[in-house]
């Protein structure tokens, strides 16, 4: 167990986090879901308190601020990934909800037999799933872009992938295995060459760096509010407005209509079109104030104190025996991500072994099973960080790990 009162001296954001503040825990599985700070839970409160009503339905004043508030939560996403309107922010329910929106909605109206749908061998299965299933249904081929071992896409790779025939590229601007940064300059301008469209999952990056999608001219982007301090089951598509405007309908039935009878259905305009049913207006509500105190930490201030932290765990790793490092050899490299192996010692163990010394870290094979293999490993022990985390978890995190071979019955 850490030492509470030291963590909070050396790290002033982890007061903002009740869960934090009372649990002597490192917890080191961010990459999976953050913690929440006291205003995210408060402006949800908030809104359930002085607010709830069925938003965008009634005419009467509480409906009306309900709905308000949601849109204000909107315009506040839109700000934060600098779209161009409102109407270009869509809430889901989570990152996986918004890929496979783009993938019925858009792949099955825009692809057909002989296209080419590209991802990277790195994609969590949320965006690799979605695209299998548009290749099966529509005949398009899906190929891959393989990484080097280190996690790197090399533009040779790049180079001979993108043909003609390709219509859509979708990738994970950060791994959420290796940590490792798609080269999304150069797979956008690769792209933009062919005709094809991009799809950024942005679930493992929008936490940890600014994400514009006007300067990174991605036609959609996906992230999860549960993996940037906001609640979980709310999530965003971006997408440009002329291709949300063109694409059908993705769920149907209340509140995404403009009539309907008997025979059919006109469809509410953006981004209501694709909002059906009663919306998450408190998530909503609740990832505008994650967002709101992400921006106030701000990401010069977040990637300083990851890189510091991610730094002191890559030095203290490096020094166990038989512990292999998957990804670079760079701290800046991870994103707070520290995949590794542990001759021996199946990842389970690990977790559950650290587990018992209050290190809290994800074993498994993080929903991305074809990296894994093509990296020659079938589950990894994963070390995620944010910027509330601080050096004394870091320190149990490594004292723990040093243990955990000679635990198993090992001599070193
Ligand atoms: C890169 C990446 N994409 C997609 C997802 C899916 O996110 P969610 O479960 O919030 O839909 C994750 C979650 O771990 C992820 O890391």
């Amino acid at each position: 167990m850490i030492d509470l009162k030291k963590a909070l001296a050396q790290n002033p954001y982890r007061k903002d986090f009740p869960l934090l503040a009372r649990q002597p825990l490192a917890y080191l599985d961010n990459a999976a879901t953050s913690q929440r700070p006291a205003c995210v839970l408060r402006a949800m409160a908030d809104f359930y308190e002085n607010a709830n009503a069925n938003p965008l339905r009634g005419l009467y004043r509480l409906s009306v601020e309900a709905t308000d508030r949601y849109e204000d939560a909107r315009r506040e996403v839109q700000k934060f990934v600098n779209a161009a309107a409102p109407e270009e922010i869509v809430f889901t329910r989570n990152t996986t909800e918004s890929l496979n929106l783009v993938a019925y909605s858009y792949g099955l109206s825009h692809l057909k037999a002989g296209d080419e749908i590209l991802v990277s061998i790195l994609e969590h299965h949320s965006n690799l799933l979605p695209w299998q299933m548009v290749a099966q249904k529509t005949g398009a081929r899906l190929k891959f872009l393989d990484c080097t071992p280190d996690g790197t896409l090399t533009d040779e790779v790049l180079g001979e992938a993108f043909t003609p025939k390709t219509r859509l590229v979708a990738v994970a601007q950060v791994s959420n295995v290796l940590g490792r940064r798609a080269p999304l300059k150069k797979i956008v301008r690769l792209a933009r060459q062919a005709g094809a469209v991009v799809v950024l999952d942005a679930a493992q990056s929008a936490p940890h760096m600014a994400l514009d999608v006007q300067a990174l001219d991605v036609d959609f982007a996906a992230f999860s509010g549960h993996k940037l301090m906001g609640p979980m089951g709310i999530g965003v598509l971006y997408g440009k407005q002329a291709l949300l405007e063109e694409m059908p309908p993705f769920l149907t039935g209340g509140e995404m209509i403009e009539t309907v009878t008997r025979e059919g259905a006109t469809y509410a305009p953006l981004p209501h079109k694709f909002e059906a049913g009663t919306v998450n207006a408190a998530g909503a509500v609740g990832l505008a104030a994650a967002l709101r105190y992400l921006q106030q930490v701000g990401f010069e201030e977040i990637e300083r104190r990851e890189t510091s932290l991610t730094r002191l765990a890559l030095t203290g790793l490096r020094q166990i025996p038989h512990l292999r490092l998957l990804g670079s050899e760079k701290a800046e490299e991870h994103c707070g991500i520290l995949s590794f192996t542990l001759e021996g010692v199946h990842p389970h163990d690990i977790s559950t072994i650290l587990d018992a010394e209050g290190v809290n870290i994800r074993a498994g094979h993080h929903c991305a099973q074809p990296l894994l293999r093509h990296l020659g490993v079938s589950s990894t022990a994963r070390a995620s960080l944010f910027f509330y985390n601080a050096q004394e978890e870091i320190e149990a995190f490594l004292e723990a790990m040093r243990t955990v071979r000679r635990k198993m019955g090992y001599a070193d």
